[in-house]
């Protein structure tokens, strides 16, 4: 019988399964699913557009994520409140794959908040943004401009799940996490946001572009956002460094109150 899946999605899933250490299958006798009763999960019907809906049990299925997520976010009076209410929000299927919830780093009510895109593989581990390769050139990049995650500044990302493989968050993931980052900010009242990335700007700004968005001032959740490109990319691509600087200073500037 044809499968539903083609191989490079069935490997990926395995790979996956692998990175987070499965080693064995459970169950002593192999369930052959298609003697099953029913039909097998990708062949029911989808209620909302997600692909990942019939897995679903069907009151969730039908729900909006977006508004259970705006709901919850706006109950969240507090830092700790907002975390514990992504802890538990059951819409997003990436929480199923990721070992910790990356919520925060830094110091709360701090004068900049920088939103990075989701945690990687160190992040998973750790529980906390940017403590990679990219989050250790983030931290020499701040030093540059005496800031730093210890004294002056707050971090976190768009997604707190880890999205498996570190492929890119999918526009509906990024719309049912929105709420959850614009309560963040509230609460966080940074005077600043540095947007990280083309993720970042997307969830924070509605555009992509950061080759040409990055430096330029913008205005989003009701406060002055400046998008940078991501630590990732400058690690690869290194000139990109030099624009990199100019934004830091552009940064300073605005903090010193002279732009
Ligand atoms: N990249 C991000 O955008 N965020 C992290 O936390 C780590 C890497």
């Amino acid at each position: 019988m044809e499968s539903a899946i083609d191989h490079h999605t069935a490997r990926a899933l395995l790979e996956w399964q692998f990175e987070l250490g499965v080693t064995d299958a459970i169950g002593d006798d192999p369930v052959n699913r298609y003697d099953l009763p029913g039909a097998a999960p990708w062949q029911q019907e989808k209620h909302v557009d997600r692909p990942d809906a019939a897995d679903m049990p069907v009151a969730r299925r039908t729900e909006d994520p977006v508004a259970v997520a705006e709901a919850a976010a706006k109950r969240a009076g507090t830092l700790e409140a907002l975390r514990a209410a992504l802890a538990a929000f059951e819409h997003c299927e990436l929480k199923k794959g990721a070992r910790n919830l990356v919520f925060c780093d830094g110091v709360a009510g701090a004068r900049v908040m920088i939103i990075g895109e989701a945690p990687g593989r160190d992040e998973d581990r750790e529980g906390r943004p940017f403590v990679g390769r990219a989050g250790q050139l983030l931290d020499r990049m701040l030093a540059a401009v005496n800031l730093s995650r210890e004294t002056s500044v707050y971090i976190t990302n768009v997604l707190p799940w880890r999205p498996p493989q570190n492929r890119d968050p999918r526009p509906d993931e990024i719309a049912m996490m929105r709420p959850f980052l614009q309560r963040h900010v509230e609460l966080a009242e940074p005077d600043v946001i540095i947007a990280m990335g083309n993720i970042s700007c997307d969830a924070i700004l509605g555009r992509r572009g950061i080759t040409r968005l990055r430096g330029n001032w913008a205005q989003g959740f009701g406060r002055p956002v400046l998008p940078m490109c991501h630590p990732a990319y400058l690690l690869r691509q290194p000139l990109a460094k030099r624009e990199a600087w100019a934004d830091l200073l552009s940064l300073q500037a605005r903090l010193k109150g002279s732009t």
